[in-house]
């Protein structure tokens, strides 16, 4: 409603605040330089830097806490928003110290939630999210839809990653149509926020057992939402990120070119690969894969099914069925 977008306003100013400090702390601190130079061995340049007001979160415990504070807002809003907590000694410290930081945008391209890399190999979580708050649901919420909208639309298609740096180093590449989900299983209510912008959707997962997995779970829902789906297959067990950074813009091309598969063909393949004709289990598990897979497909496509497996297996189609 009106009145809850209102009551919100100053929690959205105090997001955009700390997205500002961060931003700031990146290019005009000391312990920033580190960051830049961890961002440009990554192949970054500033102009991208900048279109993703990537920032970073000092080392000491409470300086986006002093500067909040400095500026009249209020502790409870702080902690609302997930920037700041309070230790058993009643102080207050910051959520995020010594990461990269990623604001996290709503439709509207206003910051709702921060994303935090870690930057020492030792730690064990790599990324570190905002918590659920009044303005931030981590289901409903696509990493860059709003700013890649309008090409989106102009390309007739947008690209679905899992990571931040998968859509900002093909952004970089000339492939600015990119958004990502934030490590999590996709939603239905992600699926539909993408089918608002856009029909077709190009799911470019990491290309490493984790993303196969995650693509198999993210296509009926993909598909759910009415979207046109079709997947990128990355070799080498790499990310897009990476794959970029090896073999270079155009190669990436050359990819998206010729090795997009329909999400039909994309798992028939997946499930055949893993068949051995020899073990009744593997035939038990290609059945169960199959037969999930043309749960809700057109009596077509289940009929191309059919025919295939019976060719490739050499059963007659009535045993298929
Ligand atoms: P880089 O190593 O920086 O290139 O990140 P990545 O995007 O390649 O990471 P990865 O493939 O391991 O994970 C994909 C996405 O899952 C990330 O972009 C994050 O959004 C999320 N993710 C990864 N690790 C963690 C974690 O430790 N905690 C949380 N909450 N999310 C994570
Ligand atoms: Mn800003
Ligand atoms: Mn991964
Ligand atoms: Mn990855
Ligand atoms: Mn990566």
């Amino acid at each position: 409603t009106n009145e809850s977008v209102n009551t919100n306003q100053h929690l959205y100013e105090i997001m955009n605040e700390a997205s500002n400090f961060y931003q700031y702390n990146l290019f005009n601190s000391v312990s920033g330089e580190r960051v830049l130079e961890y961002l440009s061995n990554r192949k970054l340049s500033n102009e991208t830097i900048k279109h993703f007001e990537l920032g970073f979160s000092p080392k000491e415990k409470d300086l986006l806490y002093q500067f909040l504070k400095s500026k009249g807002y209020s502790v409870s809003d702080m902690i609302n928003l997930g920037l700041v907590k309070q230790s058993n000694d009643g102080t207050y410290y910051d959520l995020f110290t010594n990461r990269l930081m990623f604001p996290i945008t709503n439709s509207f391209g206003k910051t709702i939630a921060f994303s935090g890399r870690t930057l020492d190999k030792n730690d064990k979580v790599k990324y570190v999210n905002s918590p659920e708050t009044v303005i931030f649901k981590k289901g409903e919420t696509v990493y860059h839809l709003a700013e890649a909208g309008l090409d989106i639309r102009k390309k007739k298609f947008v690209m679905l990653y899992e990571g931040f740096f998968d859509v900002i180093s093909p952004y970089q590449a000339g492939f600015t149509n990119g958004v990502a989900t934030m490590g999590t299983a996709l939603t239905i209510n992600q699926a539909r926020l993408i089918k608002k912008t856009v029909d077709k959707v190009i799911v470019a997962y990491d290309g490493d057992s984790a993303g196969q997995k995650a693509i198999i779970s993210a296509i009926p829902v993909l598909l759910n939402a009415g979207l046109i789906v079709e997947v990128l297959k990355i070799p080498d067990k790499k990310d897009p990120d990476d794959y970029i950074k090896e073999y270079g813009s155009e190669a990436y091309q050359n990819l998206l070119s010729n090795n997009v598969q329909d999400p039909y063909q994309y798992q028939y393949e997946l499930y055949r690969e893993n068949l051995d004709l020899n073990n009744s289990n593997d035939i038990k598990t290609f059945q169960a894969n199959v037969t999930r897979m043309l749960q809700n497909a057109s009596p077509a496509i289940v009929s191309l099914y059919t025919k295939r497996i019976a060719d490739e297996l050499r059963i007659n189609e009535k045993d298929v069925k």
